[in-house]
């Protein structure tokens, strides 16, 4: 595959800047995520994080069903100006 692949769309990171990261010693999901913002656009990681866990298994040798998929977290609901002006109350534990 190209080195200059587009890996992670929303990020615009290529297949060899997560290769280096890799090189660099950062060998989890998490790991890269914090040095290259992979897995933090819009689509959450569903495009890169399969793709970057492969890369991870492939140059550590470490079976990729072994390797832990990384923290997800909800995505970020829009809150009205409105409701946030007339100080509606939310249930945030659902
Ligand atoms: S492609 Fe990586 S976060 Fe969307």
């Amino acid at each position: 595959m190209d080195p200059k692949t587009i890996i992670c769309r929303c990020s615009d990171i290529t297949l060899e800047e997560v290769r280096q990261a890799i090189s660099d010693g950062y060998t989890t999901f998490d790991e890269i995520k914090r040095v290259l913002r992979t897995g933090m656009g819009s689509c959450q990681g569903r495009t890169c994080m399969p793709l970057i866990l492969r890369e991870i298994s492939v140059m550590t040798g470490i079976p990729q069903e072994d390797l832990n998929p990384g923290r997800k977290r909800p995505p970020v609901n829009a809150v009205s100006l409105g409701a946030i002006a007339e100080g509606e109350d939310h249930d945030y534990e659902s």
